[in-house]
């Protein structure tokens, strides 16, 4: 979603005659796309941007300006706006758009912005896009979620859901075809309840199944799926389309219900591993990735035993592990809070586990064939170019920069963790 915006950001201004910079100092304007989302997160860029004083010192011409969803949180702008005296703009991501005006009204010497805006005004939709990876486009479905998870910070700074019509999106999808996408990524922080605030009877099976129905070789993938809403009738289009990748995001958070309930996941465990045997069954080569926090408040080592227990099940192929952080405004924040050093233990042991499982999946691939797009050039490995397989996994290969953008048939010959590396063995049009 952030990196999607920051296409936006870029092609805003090159709209308006800038090009990319390759350095701070070389840069006229430095903007920030910030995220709240975690702690971390908002520690580094408060780093980054704190980092900058000195040039603007010298260069007090040079505009920087900070956007994104740290700028939305409540009394987020003003406090941007106390601790960096020197940024020139700040804005949210609800006004994107305003991004070149004020750049140029920066340009002419007018005083400093700071845009403090409401999280339930409409997003807007058709700013030209810098897209930034050569094969995969990024799409948004629908902006906001309703679903207020007490932990998450997300539908307090990006507001309510709101789906763009499917006649909307269907353009953006031609459009990147007709532009030479092969692969093409819809976005949203709840992807299945697509369409349910359109009340025309849209809903995301119905626009996968429009979409995939599109002429031309090429991917579609989709995230993020909530678990509450992914239902039988999505699995079913992805399992008899020719192009839904098999591979699906599907956070579970954590492996026990106690901890789902105080989360206000609206799922439990059981529901979450009936899905997932639906998905297996339908699509014996999916790739399951999930996201998995630890150290909720009053989260008992049973807690996240259990945790542990449902990685083991599941078989994630890869799982984005998170520290639980509190987010201010956020019912959990107010709860008590566990000890750093016991937090520190569990996703230690946490990423020791589910690396071993994604290790002992990778070596499930080897001597098999699978069809990888190619994405890009390996910069680890000169002489290689990446790409995935339908399931997502990366696969590295002998080549050079021209097969960027071509579907191979690669056998996969070696495993590290998480990475695959192959030999090509039939290239597209072969
Ligand atoms: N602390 C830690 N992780 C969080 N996430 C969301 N909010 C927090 C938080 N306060 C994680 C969730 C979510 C992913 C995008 O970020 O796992 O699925
Ligand atoms: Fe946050 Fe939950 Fe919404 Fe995801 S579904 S964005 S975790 S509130």
């Amino acid at each position: 979603m952030n990196v999607h915006e920051s296409e936006k950001i870029a092609g805003m201004l090159s709209d308006i005659g800038y090009d990319a910079a390759t350095s701070a100092e070389e840069a006229d304007v430095i903007v920030f796309n910030t995220c709240c989302i975690r702690d971390t997160a908002e520690k580094r860029a408060y780093g980054n941007i704190g980092a900058l004083k000195g040039l603007k010192k010298t260069n007090p011409e040079k505009i920087i300006a900070v956007v994104g969803c740290m700028t939305q949180q409540k009394g987020g702008a003003e406090a941007l706006a106390a601790k960096f005296p020197f940024v020139d703009v700040i804005l949210g991501t609800n006004s994107l758009d305003m991004l070149p005006i004020l750049v140029q009204q920066k340009r002419a010497k007018t005083a400093r912005i700071v845009v403090n805006e409401d999280p339930t005004v409409d997003v807007s939709v058709d700013l030209p896009i810098h897209r930034t990876s050569g094969t995969n486009a990024w799409i948004n479905i629908m902006y906001g979620c309703n679903n207020f998870c007490t932990y998450c910070i997300v539908p307090y700074v990006r507001g309510r859901e709101r789906s763009r019509a499917i006649s909307e999106v269907l353009a953006d999808v031609k459009q990147v075809l007709s532009e030479g996408y092969k692969e093409i990524t819809l976005l949203g922080q709840n992807v299945d309840s697509y369409g349910s605030d359109l009340k025309d009877g849209t809903n995301f099976a119905a626009l996968l199944k429009e979409i995939s129905a599109l002429p031309g070789k090429f991917r579609l993938r989709f995230m993020t799926s909530h678990p509450k809403d992914f239902n039988k009738e999505v699995v079913d289009v992805i399992a008899s389309s020719r192009n839904i990748c098999h591979n699906i995001h599907l956070p579970i958070q954590s492996g026990s219900n106690e901890i789902l309930r105080r989360m206000n996941r609206k799922y439990t465990v059981e529901q979450y591993l009936d899905i997932v045997e639906y998905i297996k069954a339908k699509m014996p080569d999916v790739g399951i990735t999930s996201d998995i926090m630890i150290g909720f408040p009053g989260e008992t080592e049973e807690d996240f035993k259990a945790t542990c227990d449902l990685v083991e099940k599941v078989r994630f192929s890869n799982a984005f592990t998170f520290v639980y952080s509190p987010r201010k405004g956020t019912p959990a924040a107010k709860m008590e809070q566990i000890p750093a050093d016991v937090k520190k233990s569990r996703i230690t042991r946490l990423v020791k586990l589910q690396n071993d499982v994604t290790k002992r999946l990778s070596d499930d691939y080897i001597g098999n064939v699978y069809e990888i797009l190619i994405e890009d050039v390996n910069p680890k490995y000169p002489g290689t170019v990446c790409g995935r397989t339908d399931s997502g996994r990366l696969v590295t290969v002998n080549g050079d920069p021209s097969l960027i953008g071509e579907f191979c048939d690669v056998k996969i010959t070696k495993s590290r963790s998480a990475s695959l590396f192959g030999e090509i063995v039939t290239k597209e049009n072969q």
